[in-house]
């Protein structure tokens, strides 16, 4: 019996099969497209014996190909990463989001139910990596969204995913698809592309370049440590309800000005500056972002209470080792530069109005 695993070598894809080997023998069949976030290498890392990993390189939209894995493999359960992720890249391309988000995910349940027919097995689940920008925005006061919350995104992205969302849950009610939901808050940790905050401020303060905030920085995210996230799918897998959602959350909310101004003053600590001023000397205000969500706060009680689980990391210690990470790896970071978003982030973000 194999997992398959699809977007494995994104950042949260790469951290959970790492974070897999750690726990389980099971093999890993990884499924994808090696799109500009991928880094296949990643995995080169750790040592993972050949006949427990291997990688496929293909879309999840390619129904044939997502079939002939089922037909060619014994799969013990699914879990879905594969997507676009950028709230920037949706906005300006959005039918990249619809074909990945939303026609991927139902080519991966059709695929999936598929095989569940031909091979009924109790064990079997579909677990798909969601996330809190689907039930929208709150405002500062507002409690924080459980998975009762309505639906309303607010980009291309949060749009797509909440879409996906609904194709998982009605494969469930009408097929029986034994699927399970996750939607968890802003990850941060090794591997993450850096063109989203965190990275892309670690590279741009060692580069000497601005670090633009967008609008006044006071948007809030909730920030989870990539482990926190693998711990709770691993538990979700084998011990989630059938059909539910559960929130994952790091109880870590921040302003965007917080988390910079912390990832700077660890570099002010870890490497100074030649003339002694502080790395956050390069903060920049810029143009907002469309759209703009002003905060994110989860709810994780669900996760909490019905399945034991909790984040080990506190934001202080988890941005520590992560600013450490990409200090320790500057090659990864340098090596993995942002395409094809230049222009429009240039247009949009740097132009005054
Ligand atoms: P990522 O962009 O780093 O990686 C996505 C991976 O999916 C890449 O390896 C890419 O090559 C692959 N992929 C893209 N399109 C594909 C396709 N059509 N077929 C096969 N593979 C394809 O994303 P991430 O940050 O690792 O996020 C993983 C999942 O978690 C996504 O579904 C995302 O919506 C969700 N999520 C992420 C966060 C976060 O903070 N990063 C928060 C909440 C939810
Ligand atoms: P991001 O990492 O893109 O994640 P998401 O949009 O999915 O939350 O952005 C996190 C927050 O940081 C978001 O409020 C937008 C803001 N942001 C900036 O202010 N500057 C930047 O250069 C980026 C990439 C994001």
């Amino acid at each position: 019996m194999k997992l398959l695993v699809t977007g494995g070598a994104g950042f949260i894809g790469s951290n959970f099969i790492i974070d897999w080997y750690k726990n389980s023998k099971v093999p890993i069949i990884n499924l994808d497209k090696l799109t500009y976030a991928s880094n296949k290498e990643n995995l080169n890392d750790v040592n993972i014996p050949s006949d427990l990993y291997s990688l496929i390189e293909g879309d999840i939209c390619d129904g044939k190909l997502v079939k002939k894995i089922f037909e060619e493999n014994e799969i013990s359960s699914v879990i879905n990463f594969a997507a676009e992720s950028h709230v920037d890249r949706s906005i300006n391309d959005p039918e990249l989001f619809i074909k990945t988000n939303v026609i991927g995910t139902y080519r991966l349940l059709q695929a999936s139910l598929d095989y569940f027919k031909e091979n009924p097995n109790n064990d079997f689940r579909f677990l798909h990596v969601s996330t809190d920008e689907v039930y929208g925005d709150l405002e500062k006061n507002d409690p924080s969204f459980t998975e009762d919350n309505q639906f309303k995104p607010n980009s291309p992205y949060s749009a797509s995913k909440a879409s996906s969302d609904h194709l998982v849950r009605a494969f469930n009610k009408t097929y029986n698809l034994p699927t399970i939901i996750s939607n968890c808050s802003n990850n941060y940790g090794p591997y993450q592309f850096p063109e989203k905050l965190i990275p892309l401020t670690i590279k741009n303060a060692i580069s000497n370049k601005s670090i633009g905030l967008y609008g006044d920085g006071s948007q809030i995210r909730d920030w989870l440590y990539v482990s926190d996230h693998c711990s709770a799918l691993r538990k979700i897998l084998d011990k989630g309800e059938i059909g539910q959602t559960y929130n994952i959350g790091g109880d870590s909310e921040k302003t965007n000005l917080e988390v910079v101004l912390k990832i700077c003053s660890i570099l002010d600590n870890l490497i100074p500056r030649d003339d002694k001023t502080s790395y956050s000397e390069l903060i920049t205000y810029i143009k907002d972002r469309p759209g703009h969500d002003k905060r994110y706060a989860i709810n994780s009680s669900r996760l909490k209470n019905n399945l034991g689980w909790s984040p080990c990391e506190e934001f202080d210690s988890g941005i520590y080792k992560t600013v450490h990470w990409y200090l320790k790896n500057s090659n990864w970071l340098s090596k993995n530069q942002s395409t094809n978003l230049e222009g429009w982030l240039k247009q949009h973000y740097n132009e005054n109005d």
